[in-house]
């Protein structure tokens, strides 16, 4: 088991028990969750750790945060947004780099942190993990990469994927995308938008 602190341990266990409460519903996912979960596991996908170029800091969107983890507190996955409290001053919050050239009030009201991962609390190569929260009634871009992809959401909202109609998603549920699919989020008017990505990005 690689050398790691108990809130970030605790923050894993807490998603793999998310993402497996729902394994019934989501079997195509269940390869790539015994991939990521095994591997961390271990310290073989360890990558040499590069110094933060930021401190730990929240940007203006995370006002929202309490709202959104208040919901993950209150649904299915209590023991996640629990996890996820613990850990979140850890967290350099920051914009997705392309998000200056999106138009509307995208840049100033959605944030990512990575956890694990590059330019995360832990550096992997072979995994990636990290959240993102979006303010009410933003929408988050469509996008889409290589890595397959599976979000455990922690507070509602909708959710698209390969250009089909939004559909609203719960606190508990899981968003699995296979590599390449386009996909994007949006926030309701009345609830931030937040949940955890898992890429699987080793061999
Ligand atoms: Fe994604």
């Amino acid at each position: 088991m690689p050398d790691r602190t108990k809130i970030l341990q605790r923050f894993i266990d807490a998603t793999e028990a998310g993402i497996r409460a729902r394994a019934a519903d989501f079997p195509d996912a269940m390869a790539m969750t015994d991939r990521i979960f095994t591997a961390l596991k271990s310290g073989d996908g360890a990558a040499p750790a590069t110094p933060p170029t930021r401190l730990p800091a929240r940007l203006p969107v995370c006002d929202h945060l309490e709202a959104a983890l208040d919901h993950a507190r209150g649904g299915p996955v209590p023991e996640l947004g629990a996890a996820f409290a613990a850990i979140e001053p850890a967290f350099v919050w920051f914009r997705r780099p392309e998000a200056a050239q999106v138009a509307g009030d995208f840049y100033e009201n959605h944030a990512n942190a990575v956890i694990i991962g590059d330019g995360g609390l832990e550096a992997r190569r072979d995994v990636r993990i990290g959240v993102s929260l979006v303010a009410p009634d933003i929408h988050y871009p469509r996008h889409h990469h290589p890595p397959e992809e599976l979000y455990v959401v922690l507070s509602s909202g909708k959710w698209m994927q390969n250009d089909n109609p939004l559909v609203p998603k719960q606190s508990g549920d899981l968003v699995h995308n296979p590599p390449n699919v386009w996909h994007a989020m949006q926030a309701t008017g009345t609830a931030p938008l937040l949940a955890v990505w898992c890429l699987w990005t080793g061999t």
